[in-house]
């Protein structure tokens, strides 16, 4: 059983600048939950109850997220708004199960996740990045139910011309749902790829992760990459991705956010019907 989550909100966010210069990307949000919010409860579905944030130099707002706000609190106590309420009491969680450390450099997705090493023991653990949303059954919690050792990713085919942008996997066994991982290289070109079978930001890691991480070995971009410590496992321990049954949202650039925006409005049944509408006379 999979009992913690590292959630590496450190990443600078320039695409979506001037709104992430004091903000965390990850608290963008979409239809009214911040991205952050969605990564927690997919992996509170999972049985996760250990949230560990690897934080930029602007983490109060997550902080504050995910604490108790008293003014608030009581204003909505007084004004008797009971279902304000229990939306704010819902997201506080047990003392002591969210704990904060600081990657004092973005040096990459890699170095983020080392930076939480002291916090996880001889465990697997789960690494999500919230700025990947997925709508539908909670992914996290899938790969957790075929998880039986070793390292796992989420992994989803995207069009070759896209390869350039994710990790992209050399496909051994597949059964369809689980894919073994024989190779695995950081945004190749089309011609280098090896598939076109992608990473999506969902991890189960094994302990030896973070040995290898600690040699900060850089990567693509001059980056300690989190892919190219999970390929030096390759041949030592399980390597599967997993293809999940969500659909997912690149939330870190502006066309998925605002595709993201849609979708779970769309989903959304008191919000549906009007946007639905809205967008037909204006647009079609
Ligand atoms: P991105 O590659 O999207 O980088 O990071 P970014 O800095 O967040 O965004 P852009 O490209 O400048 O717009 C992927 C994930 O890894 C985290 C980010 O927060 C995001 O969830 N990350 C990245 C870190 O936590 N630390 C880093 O040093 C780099």
């Amino acid at each position: 059983m999979i009992k913690k989550a590292i959630f590496p909100v450190g990443g600078l966010g320039t695409r979506f600048l001037p709104a992430t210069k004091a903000l965390p990307k990850e608290m963008l949000p979409v239809v009214d939950k911040p991205l952050i919010q969605y990564a927690v409860e997919e992996a509170a579905e999972a049985g996760i109850d250990e949230f560990i944030f690897v934080t930029g130099r602007n983490k109060s707002a997550i902080e504050d997220h995910f604490d108790h706000s008293y003014e608030l609190e009581k204003t909505l106590i007084a004004k008797g708004k009971t279902e304000a309420l229990t939306v704010v009491h819902d997201m506080i969680h047990k003392p002591g199960s969210v704990s904060y450390v600081r990657q004092q450099d973005p040096a990459g997705l890699g170095h983020a996740v080392w930076c939480a090493r002291n916090m996880v023991h001889n465990e697997p653990v789960a690494v999500l990045l919230a700025d990947d949303l997925i709508l539908g059954k909670s992914c996290i919690a899938e790969m957790a139910k075929h998880y039986h050792g070793g390292n796992m990713v989420a992994v989803m085919n995207v069009s070759m011309d896209q390869t350039h942008a994710y990790g992209i996997i050399t496909p051994g066994t597949d059964d369809g749902k689980l894919v073994e991982v024989m190779g695995l290289i950081e945004k190749p070109k089309p011609e280098d790829a090896p598939s076109n079978i992608a990473i999506v930001g969902r991890y189960i890691i094994e302990p030896a992760v973070f040995q290898t991480l600690s040699k900060s070995e850089r990567g693509a971009g001059g980056e300690i990459q989190l892919t190219d410590a999970l390929a030096q496992q390759i041949g030592k321990s399980a390597f599967f991705g997993l293809r999940f049954s969500g659909e997912r949202f690149d939330c870190g650039s502006k066309m998925g956010f605002l595709q993201a925006n849609v979708a779970f409005a769309m989903a959304n049944e008191m919000l549906a019907p009007n946007l639905k509408k809205w967008i037909k006379d204006r647009y079609s």
